[in-house]
């Protein structure tokens, strides 16, 4: 019976087995048939166009409503008409695109349609927070969702291309562009670049909702000397592999449709130069399929890099593995001469022009030039209430609680509060930098969202103090979006209001941080504290002896060593977006649990950067009894706030760390597990983290390196086992010959809520 029954269930498995591959079979050959179709049909196309209208698709021209450089495209509508150019981007709304599209399809030679592109970098016109807020989240799935809902109103908006995700690991937040970005860590960047990826492309191009992503900056623009932006970047080939490479390459292997080379130079050679950089290491080493873009005048940047004359610095980019030349047209300049000298192939060129119009293809562009954008879907799909309510839900779970005494949030909404500080009833600053599309305008205030929850008049507030009162700083601010005016009244005035307004409350609650364009590109600052005025202003408060909780806005991380010593609470919100008023309401009084950890640490003050957690250990690491360790005179090694550290208004226990064994075999694999109880008083989310140090190896191993996570929400007086798994691969590293190996040896396991953690278990790989 037993023998018939079993017999039976094999039968069955045989037949689903054989289903399966049938399946596999079919979607493999109708992908077959689905790319000889395009290839047939680029071939096709390929053989009517004359070598200039070839170059033509390489370039990319900027028209519309935003510039991160100089603006120089010229006579773009001449040039579609010419065949000269093959895409654009800062042009959106159905209408605008369909102006410059039809002037392609219907008015040039072989009407090929534009491929039009945007920084659609933390939603497009609902705006949820900067990616370091967002990334802040843990929250993979939240993060792919927004994402999503980025695609479907940039799609519906006209736009097939978002210039995102920028995967750039940075440990220097006096870069501007930490805003960007997902931290410094190469594990939880590629997590993320993966969720973007798949939320931009979905299953593909052919969903209507999808937009091309471009993963950005190819390479290592997150490493520039110093955080001034633009700078030179010089690196090992070691920490290059093991430390800046991985985000880049989870995102191609995710599906990314296109790569943006950086402005820096990588070994000495500009990115959009560098061959070994793309043709080697991203065509032939990762296998990455799509076009390669550079970044805004790129290839012109190399005449100043000292790489050559305007001739010369084209022939090393298309040599190089470029294929679309971003605004600074000296392909379609130089190309149609280079080419018959031999000094550029038209191999190169061809392979260039086929793989934009393959993307094209893929798109559907050659089916419906406008991939179905018009105003009826845009008004449905922008900003409708499941997107805004996303918006919150986003700006809730990146928020990051840095300190919290005595449980002095959540507020109690009985006590007398007064809101302070220039940022309290701000919208400008809310939506952050990159988030062109989007309107301020329509971004809710906390102190809005606190009247529409708890009425008019029911709070305190006063100004305080000027966002910015440093006129030549306003001056530097002001010409690129700022609205930054200061006060009728004197710094003297605001502050003296202010602190009869506290003194009327039982809690102080102060909004102070950055100004949007005091973060982003071209925004890098060699100090990273709040602003003198604004810290005079914490200083006068301070002084009324009442409890202070600081919200933070800004784009970085910040030196906040004064502030954590001397005030009670501080919440960092981020710009969180464009439901950025209700989102802190909510977790000021306690409807929302903040859950966010820091995925960049912060340090104690600017002498201290770079510092990151999975730094080496050095041959002489600090110990405090001898002289000769590693170590300032003046400030602890550790930073302020480590990585993966952030608090809970609820309190979390974890159990020591549990190993299924202490032997690791070459195809085994280990289970790590602790258990997590919540021993508050608050239901509250906890980020679960799994980090490994590798004891020895042929070259120097981080103290700790992320490997996994795990966000888990827990009610007071609640337990979870959380396990991960270990296998030799997660151990593997390159080696001094670039090899990645996993080398036997010992290692130490830690699993607890911040990258600071002590709970610790070993084992030994075999
Ligand atoms: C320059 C920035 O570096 C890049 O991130 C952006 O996508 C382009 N400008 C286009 O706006």
């Amino acid at each position: 019976m037993l023998f018939l029954n079993l017999k039976k269930y094999k039968d069955m498995r045989r037949g689903i087995f054989a289903v399966c591959l049938a399946l596999l079979v079919c979607a493999c050959g109708s992908k077959k048939s689905a790319d000889a179709e395009m290839d047939k049909f680029v071939k096709n196309l390929m053989r009517k166009m004359t070598l200039e209208e070839k170059i033509g698709q390489l370039n990319l021209l900027s028209v519309g409503f935003d510039v991160t450089g100089p603006i120089l495209s010229q006579g773009v509508e001449d040039k579609i008409e010419k065949g000269l150019v093959g895409g654009v981007f800062n042009t959106y709304t159905p209408d605008a695109v369909k102006k410059l599209q039809d002037i392609a399809i219907t008015k040039s030679r072989l009407k090929i349609p534009l491929l039009f592109g945007y920084d659609v970098i933390h939603g497009h016109k609902t705006i949820f927070p900067i990616p370091l807020g967002l990334s802040a989240s843990w929250d993979l799935d939240l993060i792919n969702r927004t994402a999503k809902a980025a695609a479907s109103e940039a799609s519906a908006d006209g736009l097939h291309w978002t210039f995102s995700p920028m995967v750039d690991i940075s440990r220097d937040p006096r870069w501007g562009r930490v805003s960007e970005g997902s931290g410094e860590d190469p594990y939880l960047g590629s997590e993320v670049a993966k969720a973007m990826v798949r939320g931009y492309e979905q299953d593909g191009m052919s969903n209507p909702e999808a937009v091309m992503s471009c993963v950005k900056h190819f390479a290592l623009y997150g490493a520039s000397e110093a955080g001034r932006d633009y700078n030179t970047t010089d690196m090992s080939r070691q920490r290059m592999y093991n430390e800046y490479f991985p985000p880049y390459k989870a995102a191609v292997d995710a599906g990314a449709s296109t790569v943006m080379t950086s402005f820096n130079e990588v070994d000495g050679i500009p990115a959009t130069a560098n061959k070994w950089l793309i043709d080697n290491m991203l065509r032939k080493e990762w296998g990455f399929q799509g076009f390669v873009v550079t970044d805004y005048t790129g290839i012109m940047e190399m005449v100043q890099h000292g790489m050559g004359n305007k001739t010369k610095v084209s022939e090393l980019a298309i040599n190089a593995g470029i294929d679309m030349d971003m605004v600074s047209e000296y392909f379609i300049d130089e190309l149609p001469a280079l080419a018959p000298s031999g000094k550029v192939k038209i191999e190169a060129i061809d392979a260039a022009c086929r793989r934009i119009l393959e993307a094209k293809y893929k798109l559907g562009l050659f089916t419906d030039p406008y991939r179905g954008a018009s105003a009826e879907r845009a008004a449905k799909q922008i900003m409708s209430a499941e997107k805004l309510s996303l918006s919150k839900e986003a700006a809730i779970k990146s928020m990051v609680l840095l300190k919290n005494d005595r449980q002095v949030l959540p507020l109690n909404a009985a006590k007398k509060i007064a809101f302070i500080g220039p940022l309290v009833k701000n919208q400008r600053d809310l939506i952050g930098n990159w988030s062109g599309a989007g309107s301020w305008k329509q971004a809710v205030s906390l102190w809005d969202a606190l009247e529409t929850s708890y009425g008019k008049g029911k709070f305190l507030y006063a100004k305080g103090c000027n966002l910015v009162d440093d006129e030549a700083l306003r001056n530097k601010l002001n010409p690129h979006g700022g609205s930054i005016i200061p006060d009728s009244k004197t710094p003297q005035q605001l502050i003296s209001e202010a602190v009869q307004t506290a003194q009327q409350s039982d809690v102080v609650v102060a909004v102070l941080g950055e100004s949007f364009g005091m973060s982003g590109e071209a925004a890098s600052r060699s100090g990273i504290g709040l602003l003198d005025n604004q810290k005079e202003l914490l200083k006068a408060l301070k002084k009324t002896g009442k409890p202070i909780v600081l919200v933070l806005m800004n784009g970085r991380p910040l030196v906040l060593q004064w502030e954590n010593d001397n005030l009670d609470a501080i919440l960092e919100t981020w710009f969180a977006g464009t439901q950025a008023g209700p989102a802190i309401a909510e977790a000021l009084f306690g409807a929302a649990n903040p859950s966010g950890k820091v995925t960049m640490t912060f340090p104690r003050n600017v002498g201290q950067i770079p510092v990151y957690y999975n730094h080496k250990n050095t041959g002489r690491p600090f110990d405090a009894t001898q002289k000769y360790t590693t170590k300032y005179l003046d400030v602890p090694n550790e930073p302020l706030y480590p990585f993966g550290y952030g608090l809970s208004y609820t309190t979390f226990k974890y159990s020591n760390v549990a190993l299924t064994g202490q032997i690791l075999t070459s195809n085994g694999a280990i289970e790590a597990s602790v258990s997590v109880s919540n021993t508050g008083q608050y239901a509250g989310e906890e980020v679960v983290q799994f980090y490994i140090r590798d004891l020895a190896g042929s070259v120097t191993r981080p103290v700790k390196e992320l490997k996994g996570f795990e966000k888990i929400m827990l009610n007071p007086g609640e337990s979870k086992d959380v396990k991960f798994t270990i296998t030799p691969e997660m151990l593997a590293f390159y080696n001094a010959d670039l090899q990645l190996v996993s080398e036997p040896g010992e290692f130490h396991v830690f699993i607890g809520g911040s990258s600071a953690t002590a709970n610790k278990a070993e084992f030994t790989l075999k």
